[in-house]
């Protein structure tokens, strides 16, 4: 009996410790927030064991929480949904059902899940989606493009591109009663940057007539180019995404050699002869004061000369799209960028708002000082957040006026 119950005292002490992580102040209900973050961290854990034993590769592992999250095209009173393919690509097709009285709105979506994990088909998608279906009376696509580490950059970016393009065409947007002059790309964290991507290579595309009302970057991930920004150095471990994850994901897009992923991991993969590209990273010159804080500016580090030229492609603007030249960026849509203070992705998002304001693209920036990466997801009972509502009525708000 003794025995037994320090056995459990134990475990129990134990689960505490797994679970407490310590959480910056301006974080509400750090309960909730600890748990997800926990179970989040455990299913990291049991995938790089299950790697290291040779059962599966770690992203197979971690599309766990994919699978666990899955939901079936279900239609509702509002909505109609179904699973279809576009240009061959599957996407989850939301139309609202109540009579259109006019042309309706559209959005093409891209989830997140650093390149590698995620699907249209997730709860918390499949309920925003449905949301902003019903509620701006819009046409959503949203995208289940191929995964990394199976289809590496390019695929994700073909596939999400070549869906854009298809539903862009004059017959395709009558078919569904979407009016041309309404249409937004959008995504979050590695769906923002390959939204990000999208507008910019739609722009360079002669066979695209339909210009894009907006593009929707949430949180998005916008280059590779430098991993030790200040948003790097502070969050480094804060909920979901710590940096290793971040590293991982950017170095599984390329490729599955480790070298990459180490390299990376120490800011020191960058080739010689990409110095022109770090004008465009500068966040001395990039970021405001309140976020460059303390942190001594020092550009990456050029090294790596063979890994470079073999994995090149994160310089790509497709991939990065932060690398874009001014030049490139002064057509874009209209921008709405969400970032998060408590996140890595943090900076991407920042600069990509000053580079795009100065080059006269109209940007709304919604910076949430209390949030951290992923926050809009919860808006799902149980695990809804106050800071995911409140996310996600600020962005249907914008919509709402801007779309
Ligand atoms: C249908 O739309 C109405 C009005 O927006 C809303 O109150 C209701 O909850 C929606 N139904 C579902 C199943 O989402
Ligand atoms: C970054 O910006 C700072 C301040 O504008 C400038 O002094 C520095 O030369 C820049 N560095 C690079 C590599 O562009």
């Amino acid at each position: 009996m003794g025995a037994r119950l320090l056995c459990l005292c134990l475990l129990t002490a134990l689960l505490g410790y797994y679970i407490y992580t310590p959480l910056p102040e301006d974080l509400a209900e750090p309960w909730k927030v600890m748990l997800v973050s926990a179970a989040f961290r455990a299913v990291g854990h049991l995938s790089e064991a299950a790697d290291l034993l040779g059962l599966m590769h770690y992203m197979e592992g971690m599309r766990l929480i994919t699978v666990l999250e899955l939901v079936a095209p279900t239609p509702d009173e509002n909505v109609t949904v179904t699973d279809t393919k576009f240009n061959n690509v599957p996407v989850r097709l939301y139309l609202p059902r109540r009579a259109p009285g006019g042309l309706r709105r559209a959005m093409v979506y891209f989830h997140g899940g650093g390149w590698c994990l995620g699907d249209a088909g997730m709860k918390s998608y499949d309920h925003i989606s449905r949301r902003i279906s019903n509620e701006l009376n819009a046409v959503v696509v949203s995208v289940n493009y191929r995964l990394a580490p199976q289809h590496r950059f390019p695929v994700p970016f073909e596939d999400v591109y070549s869906v854009t393009k298809f539903f862009l065409q004059s017959k395709v947007l009558s078919q569904y009663g979407v009016d041309p002059a309404r249409v937004c790309v959008a995504g979050d964290s590695a769906g923002g940057n390959l939204a990000a991507a999208v507008a910019q290579q739609l722009l360079q595309d002669p066979e695209v007539k339909t210009k894009l009302k907006a593009q929707i970057l949430l949180y998005p991930a916008l280059q590779a180019l430098d991993l030790n920004l200040p948003s790097y150095r502070d969050n480094d471990n804060k909920p979901l995404l710590p940096r290793s994850l971040m590293v991982r994901f950017w170095s599984e897009y390329f490729t599955s050699d480790p070298a990459l992923r180490e390299a990376m991991a120490s800011n020191r993969h960058i080739p010689a002869d990409s110095g022109h590209l770090f004008q465009f990273v500068n966040w001395s010159r990039l970021l405001p004061a309140e976020m460059r804080k303390a942190h001594v500016y020092s550009g990456p580090a050029v090294g790596g000369a063979g890994l470079a030229r073999e994995h090149r492609g994160f310089l790509d603007p497709r991939a990065s799209p932060l690398l874009a030249s001014d030049a490139r960026l002064h057509r874009l849509p209209p921008a709405y960028i969400l970032t998060c203070e408590h996140d890595v992705l943090r900076d991407d998002g920042v600069m990509y708002a000053e580079r795009l304001r100065a080059a006269g693209v109209p940007v709304t920036h919604h910076h949430a000082k209390d949030a951290f990466h992923g926050a809009m997801m919860f808006v799902l009972w149980p695990l809804d957040l106050a800071v995911g509502h409140r996310l996600f009525s600020t962005y249907m708000d914008w919509l709402n006026e801007n779309l």
